[in-house]
């Protein structure tokens, strides 16, 4: 039988016993779409990031979109206590840039999300507080569909600014507190105080003028502070100035307001009927969806679309300098782009940024400028003398001359400064030539003495001395070194009101530490 076979000795190995399993942590299903939503000041609008999650078992996968940024989630790691820690990701400006959020997980429909600290960044005086954010409608706060960037052509000249655009700027001095009242006071302040008179004409509206939707029709938006921008034009128009405002070729602008992509011809149509004069255009939110390699086909639409609107707007681009915008500033109609990143009103902050300017002269001419960014004079960080260091440098630089401080409360000697029409005429200078350094000091760059100068209409020139060091100091203008023979010339100095005596060809004088010496050559 069968069975006998089975009298052979049978070895039986016993069935593999499966190892205890180990219990594996279990996370909350944080799977979705999520939104924390911040009043900003009390325009009406939120600030709000979008955190889109996908959860696999202990991975998390997904998006994080915040005002101008739009991140990939690199990396999680949970806690033991059930929350976990984002890192997300995104190329920006040629490198990466990267967030650490610590989430808590409150309940199924809230996290508590801490954005960490920038470590190389000195820390926060008050730790960071927690953002609450709620589960949102699938889909809101995606990315809109990436637009394609159209074949590059010369946009034509729109035949203003042929000098340097003069005025004000919201930015430096009130940044997201700027509303309908200040502007109006602002434009006040400079129809009466001489500004006007002198030169200064736009009155401009930085970022957080907009709401954070568009309406029904697409059409962009104000927020409460600017309950009427047509009526606000209107009364801008009404003092004999120019108002204004501020976009981005973005979905959203730095602040995290509405951009204008995809929408550019509409919104040039809506600024246009506004009565607006004058776009700053800012990369920001574009970077969420483009590299730079993209950036002069994207200025280039908003720069047909100005051109179609029937205004003349100055069209100023706001890029830091990236991709060398001074080559094709010009090319996509832009009447200025920044050449740096922002300023700030401080002696380091301007010094390095008005004094690299050097190798950019060759682009600036008449309807088109290197942009160094704009004035900090009056806003309290520099003295008087560095303010007036600052005024004498961008107008050696041809550069816009907006100025950034309240012009309701400015002491007479800053109001000087501002409207120093001797100044003023070095910058506004018909020829539009930028600078060039034509001497500096055997010193490292942040102390030393420089003389720059720039050539004026029919013959003339200005000539200017500089003393970056810590003392004053006795500095000599040798005009033959700089192509200039100053005999049969008037030599003014441009901040004393007085003619100036050169000797054997020179002229010195005593620069004051921080100070500088500015000089008309005239024909
Ligand atoms: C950028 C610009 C600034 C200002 C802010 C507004 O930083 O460079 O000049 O416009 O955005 O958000």
């Amino acid at each position: 039988m069968a069975w006998a076979c089975a009298s052979a000795p049978v070895v039986t190995t016993p069935p593999p016993v499966a190892a205890a399993p180990t219990a594996a942590p279990v996370h909350p299903n944080v799977t979705g779409n999520w939104v924390a939503a911040v009043p900003n000041t009390t325009d009406g609008t939120f600030r709000r990031t979008y955190f889109n999650l996908t959860q696999l078992g202990e991975r998390i996968t997904g998006t994080v979109h915040s005002t101008q940024f739009f991140y990939q989630v690199a990396d999680t790691k949970w806690d033991s206590a059930g929350g976990f820690t984002l890192t997300a990701s995104m190329r920006d400006l040629g490198s990466e840039r990267r967030v650490v959020y610590d989430v808590k997980v409150a309940g199924p429909d809230e996290l508590r999300v801490t954005l960490r600290p920038r470590t190389d960044r000195p820390p926060p005086a008050t730790p960071p507080v927690a953002l609450v954010a709620h589960r949102a409608p699938a889909g809101e706060g995606a990315m809109p569909a990436k637009i394609a960037v159209p074949a590059l052509h010369k946009v034509k000249d729109n035949g203003i600014a042929r000098t340097p655009a003069m005025g004000w700027n919201s930015w430096n001095k009130f940044a997201g507190r700027v509303d309908d009242a200040a502007v109006r006071s602002m434009a006040d302040a400079m129809a009466s105080n001489g500004m006007r008179e002198a030169g200064y004409v736009y009155v401009n509206i930085d970022d957080t003028w907009e709401g954070d939707q568009r309406d029904a029709q697409g059409n962009i938006t104000t927020n409460k502070k600017f309950p009427d921008m047509k009526a606000l034009a209107d009364y801008v128009h009404s003092k004999g100035l120019k108002l204004g405002i501020y976009s981005s070729p973005g979905p959203t602008t730095c602040a995290g307001y509405i951009g204008s992509y995809g929408h550019e011809a509409q919104d040039a149509r809506t600024f246009a009927g506004w009565g607006i004069d004058y776009l700053k255009y800012d990369w920001c939110g574009a970077r969420m969806l483009h590299d730079e390699q993209d950036m002069q086909g994207l200025y280039q639409i908003m720069g047909d679309a100005l051109l179609a609107s029937g205004r003349q707007i100055l069209y100023s681009l706001c890029q830091y300098g990236r991709m060398e915008v001074w080559k094709w500033g010009a090319d996509v109609g832009g009447n200025s782009w920044r050449t740096t990143g922002d300023i700030r009103d401080a002696w380091d902050s301007m010094t390095r940024i008005g004094f690299s300017q050097d190798s950019l002269a060759p682009y600036a001419q008449p309807g088109h400028f290197n942009d160094p960014d704009m004035l900090e004079i009056g806003n309290g960080g520099m003295s008087d003398t560095e303010y007036r260091t600052h005024m004498t440098l961008w107008s050696m630089l041809a550069s816009p001359l907006l100025a950034g401080n309240d012009l309701r409360s400015m002491t007479p000697s800053i109001l000087e400064i501002l409207t120093n029409r001797e100044v003023i005429a070095i910058d506004q200078d018909s020829a539009g030539k930028q600078a060039r350094r034509a001497w500096a000091s055997d010193d490292s760059a942040s102390v030393r003495r420089e003389i720059w100068s720039r050539p004026l209409a029919k013959g003339a020139y200005a000539v200017a001395a500089f003393n970056r060091g810590p003392s004053d100091a006795e500095m000599t203008i040798d005009f033959a070194a700089l192509g200039v023979d100053p005999r049969g010339r008037t030599v003014r100095d441009l901040w004393a009101h007085k003619n100036a005596q050169a000797r054997n060809g020179r002229y010195t004088a005593m620069v004051p530490s921080h100070g500088a010496v500015l000089l008309r050559v005239g024909r």
